[in-house]
């Protein structure tokens, strides 16, 4: 039978259809421009700080255990000691954390016999002192890490704040240098960053205090710290997290104290994926809450240049985002008054790993004014290393954390970024990019590092890389962290069962198309030269 011209058309119209709707389109290649003159940033690598508190096992039984078969003759674990050297860990923030805010940096210096066994009052844990302010640069030096001390802003005067400074500080004769020589430590430890105190806004914070009471105790305790030693680089207090109700307030009002004595302000936070926290355990949406750290850290910024203006300072203060991780599952704090008990010891899964991942984008995207951040914590207490007494394994978020420390290097490339998104439903909607990519370029090496987030949960994301100035001769690396199940956690038992895979190069040249798997944190590592 003939078809009519119209029966044809319509036929042909239909086929033209179909066609279409087999050859499923898929999502549209996220796009990226690169252009390694474009920086954003000059990267501190204070920025992949961490922190170690006297709380549960992050000293006693994590960095040290004396009497172990593992530890050396200073009783440092040397399993851990290796790994953190050869994680490079640049700055680790010590004593604490609510800790610090009790304690008497004197119980912790001296002969170890005379040192007395405290009943700590911010975890209710016994304290024996065994470990202190020695000790710990002593570690710091042998992991290469550069010390990042709190002072006690709580119980703690602004004098012994000081006398802690004088101690750590001048070379010889005075009261406190002379005693840090008799302890048997000769030369200085020139520690040079310090924080004045730690999140003085809570209620939980022994000694917590008002904002204005808070920002004159902290410009009394500057002022003396650097009478003693000018170098210091101090940091105030800012707001415990976002969701204080006296967020924001808090900082103006601590900076308008002590804007002139300080050089920076601290910002903390910990992102939960609970079912009764904001994300509801969604994956989609927890994987977007690098986005808030981004959030917290611009409007902080806008504290500091607002107080900055209203003083007609010249100073511009930078930002130490001193606390950051995931941490809602271990959340009993209380160590019934028992030695190193096991508190804050968070498995961390898949998805963890990937929002880490992301966390660590946004604190590179923030670069320009975050210069130090500090993961917390490093060992057994919401940390990437977990010890027992006989060997140690890495958590998922170590990877994404190592890769950040052996390979962002150089400045933060201010890359463009074009990605698909999807969309939060909340009070307000928020529109979120599939892709999060971050770029950094070291002139030196001429190597381009690209760490991208893909926050889709079911299909792999296209990208294609336009590199506008230089184009990569060579891929040299190309990672993810990345499994079909986000809950999968490492332990004792099962170690390997998240860690990153290698994935087929993508050609190098100007354009480059790169394939990140659905729901995956990635590391393409290229070479220019
Ligand atoms: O890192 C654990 C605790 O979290 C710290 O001691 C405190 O500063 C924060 O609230």
């Amino acid at each position: 039978m003939d078809l009519t011209r119209r029966q044809v058309l319509r036929s042909s119209l239909a086929a033209v259809a179909a066609a279409r709707l087999w050859a499923q389109p898929g999502p549209r290649p996220a796009r990226i421009l690169l252009d390694t003159e474009r920086s954003r940033a000059i990267l501190d690598r204070r920025l992949f700080g961490s922190f170690l508190e006297h709380l549960g096992r992050a000293i006693y039984g994590g960095i040290y255990e004396p009497g172990s078969r593992l530890s050396d003759e200073r009783g440092f674990r040397k399993d851990v000691l290796q790994e953190i050297k050869q994680l490079g860990v640049p700055i680790v923030r010590y004593p604490g954390g609510n800790f610090v805010s009790g304690y008497n940096w004197l119980d912790g210096v001296g002969p170890r016999d005379k040192r007395p066994r405290v009943l700590e009052r911010a975890w209710n844990s016994i304290e024996t002192n065994q470990f202190g302010t020695n000790e710990f640069i002593e570690w710091c030096r042998a992991v290469g890490a550069e010390p990042l001390l709190a002072a006690n802003l709580g119980t703690g005067t602004p004098e012994a704040a000081a006398a802690l400074v004088e101690y750590c500080n001048l070379e010889r004769g005075t009261k406190w240098s002379d005693l840090r020589r008799q302890h048997g430590y000769e030369k200085p430890h020139n520690v040079r960053y310090w924080c004045l105190g730690n999140e003085m806004d809570g209620p939980w914070q022994i000694g917590h205090m008002t904002a204005v009471e808070y920002g004159r105790k902290a410009t009394d305790a500057a002022r003396q710290m650097r009478m003693v030693d000018r170098s210091l680089q101090l940091i105030a207090c800012g707001s415990s997290n976002p969701g204080m109700s006296t967020f924001l307030e808090w900082d103006r009002q601590v900076l308008e104290e002590c804007y002139g004595v300080v050089d920076a302000i601290s910002l903390h936070c910990y992102y939960s994926n609970a079912e009764q926290s904001e994300t509801k355990g969604e994956a989609q949406r927890y994987l977007a809450l690098n986005l808030n750290m981004e959030s917290q850290i611009d409007q902080v910024v806008a504290v500091c240049d607002y107080v900055r203006g209203r003083l007609k300072s010249p100073k511009k203060l930078w930002l130490s985002f001193d606390e950051w991780n995931v941490w809602y599952r271990a959340r009993d704090g209380n160590g019934n008054r028992q030695e190193a008990p096991r508190l804050l010891e968070e498995q961390y899964n898949l998805e963890d790993a990937l929002l880490v991942g992301g966390l660590l984008n946004s604190l590179m995207r923030r670069s320009d004014r975050v210069k130090i951040a500090c993961l917390a914590q490093l060992v057994n207490v919401i940390a990437p290393i977990m010890t027992s007494p006989t060997g140690m394994y890495r958590q998922t978020i170590y990877y994404p954390y190592a890769w950040a420390l052996a390979h962002a290097r150089g400045n933060v490339l201010d890359i463009v970024v074009d990605s698909e998104t999807y969309e939060l439903s909340g009070r307000n909607t928020t529109v979120v990019p599939y892709v999060d990519a971050v770029a950094t370029f070291d002139a030196s090496s001429k190597s381009c590092c690209l760490f991208a987030l893909n926050r889709d949960l079911a299909r792999e994301r296209e990208v294609t890389l336009h590199f506008r100035d230089v184009a990569p001769r060579r891929v040299t690396g190309f990672e993810t962290l990345t499994g079909r199940n986000l809950k999968a956690a490492n332990t004792f038992e099962n170690p390997q069962a998240v860690t990153p895979q290698r994935l087929e190069p993508p050609a190098p040249g100007s354009t480059m198309r790169v394939k990140l798997p659905a729901q995956s944190y990635s590391l393409l590592r290229l070479s220019m030269a």
